[in-house]
């Protein structure tokens, strides 16, 4: 079936919180325990409607589903939906800061056919179109791979704390943007 990708509606919104769980739940098997998944669900993961609002968040879509979501940002905050954000979300500045790379999920039955990557590379298109040249994120231990792949590297590692007392190890990411003609 044919993938369609586009920029993210306030009306998607209902759909990816029911996609960002399902996929959570899924592909972090193996990653994480299952504690920690269902922490991680409740207190971080989740639709943060601000990258929606600025659309800089994308979907894929086969048929009438949203099968998978993820995009970038150009405020300060570097991960968690709307369940966890703060008062402020500074825009941050292309001359000086990295761009985020934000919130990839991907429906479980639709894994593994490039569609993170292609998401990666919209995002990072979309980036480099605002000024930015480089990028950064706080990756969870199953999308690594992912991201590995599409050249960041790991700077270093910290656990989330969240409110229940249960630990989530992520790790923070980072990637030059060549510029589209090197
Ligand atoms: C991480 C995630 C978004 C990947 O999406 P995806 O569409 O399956 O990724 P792609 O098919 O584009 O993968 C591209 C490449 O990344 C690497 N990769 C992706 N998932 C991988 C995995 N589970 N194990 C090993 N390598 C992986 C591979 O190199 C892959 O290329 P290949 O399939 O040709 O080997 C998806 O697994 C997901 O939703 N995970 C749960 C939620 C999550 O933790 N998201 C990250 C938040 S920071």
């Amino acid at each position: 079936m044919d993938i369609q990708f586009r920029t993210a509606r306030a009306e998607d919104i209902s759909a990816l919180r029911e996609l960002i769980p399902l996929a959570a739940d899924a592909l972090s098997q193996g990653y994480y325990t299952d504690q920690q998944i269902r922490s991680a669900i409740t207190h971080i993961f989740g639709v943060d409607s601000q990258l929606v609002t600025d659309q800089t968040y994308y979907v894929a879509v086969a048929g009438s589903q949203i099968v998978a979501c993820g995009g970038w940002s150009k405020r300060s905050t570097l991960f968690g939906g709307d369940q966890m954000k703060g008062e402020d979300d500074d825009f941050l500045d292309p001359a000086r800061d990295s761009a985020r790379i934000r919130a990839f999920f991907v429906h479980p039955e639709w894994a593994r056919r490039g569609i993170g990557r292609r998401l990666i590379e919209m995002s990072e298109d979309a980036a480099r179109e605002a000024g930015f040249t480089r990028m950064e994120m706080g990756a969870t231990l199953p999308g690594e791979p992912l991201y590995a792949a599409m050249g960041y590297e790991v700077s270093d590692r910290f656990d989330i704390e969240m409110p229940d007392g249960v630990t989530l190890p992520c790790a923070h990411m980072t990637k030059e943007l060549a510029s589209r003609h090197e």
